[in-house]
């Protein structure tokens, strides 16, 4: 089983996506390690995409830097054409993996009884999930945040024993701030961040949301990543974008000091 995780330090988690090839992920992060050097403020993962990742933590070696997986399939091994197994990320030497990411939810049809699947399988195999949730602009507009944060949080922590649960990290992504320079508003990010929380005291056991790192992600930058921290609610950060140029992504594990 996963180990827990904290809330402190603060966790800096840079989601590739679908860039960087195994030789460029390797340069980036041989940057990132010499940038960061010895003194470590944060907690820092790297998802880079499944080839590059053998490259990457070569490439991290020694550093303290986590890996990570972006998506995981939830069963060990079999017939699954194109599909990667949460055994073969810890093999690789993976921490961390992203599911329900919104890219996948909304973009190729994951839905939730899938995320909690795949979360329950990360956790069967020792890594930490990175769960993500998150409203879109459609919901929010329509006032529904709150339900939709409740039901895709219930649907993957429902039925999880605690110790299972506190080996577990929540991202808050809303939707319509990925990728889209429009991050979250202070308020709009604390509300959500209170209400996973609040959730997973109601859905696993009083006080689990309190010991759980809850991420924001969102358009997050050099530049509004001091702005961001200064929220204690946030635990650290998923970032997309700002994570493929190294001394930008160190700007945001430097804005991330420890409270
Ligand atoms: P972004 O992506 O930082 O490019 O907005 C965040 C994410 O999708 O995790």
């Amino acid at each position: 089983m996963a180990r827990p995780w904290p809330r402190q330090p603060r966790l800096i988690a840079g989601n590739w996506k679908m860039n960087k090839t195994a030789q460029e992920g390797s340069a980036l992060a041989g940057q990132l390690k010499g940038l960061l050097g010895t003194t470590r403020r944060c907690e820092i993962a790297l998802c880079p995409p499944y080839p590059a990742l053998e490259s990457v933590a070569a490439a991290v070696r020694g550093s303290g830097i986590h890996l990570g997986a972006q998506d995981l399939h939830p069963e060990p091994k079999g017939a699954f054409t194109g599909a990667v197994s949460g055994p073969m990320l810890s093999a690789v030497g993976c921490r961390f993996v992203i599911v329900g990411h919104s890219e996948r939810r909304h973009g190729m049809g994951e839905d939730d009884a899938l995320v909690a699947r795949k979360a329950r399988a990360a956790l069967r195999d020792g890594l930490t999930p990175i769960v993500c949730v998150g409203e879109t602009l459609s919901e929010r507009e329509a006032g529904g945040t709150a339900d939709v944060l409740v039901r895709q949080v219930r649907a993957v922590y429902e039925g999880l024993g605690e110790a299972e649960a506190r080996a577990t990290v929540v991202a808050y992504e809303p939707v319509w701030a990925i990728g889209t320079g429009k991050v979250a508003s202070l308020e709009q990010a604390r509300e959500a961040h209170q209400l996973v929380r609040a959730t997973l005291d109601r859905v696993v056991a009083p006080g689990l949301g309190q010991s759980l790192a809850v991420l924001y992600g969102g358009s997050v930058n050099a530049e509004n990543a001091a702005a961001l921290f200064g929220e204690a609610e946030l635990d650290g950060a998923l970032v997309g974008g700002a994570s493929l140029e190294a001394a930008g992504f160190w700007r945001i594990c430097a804005a991330a000091t420890p409270r």
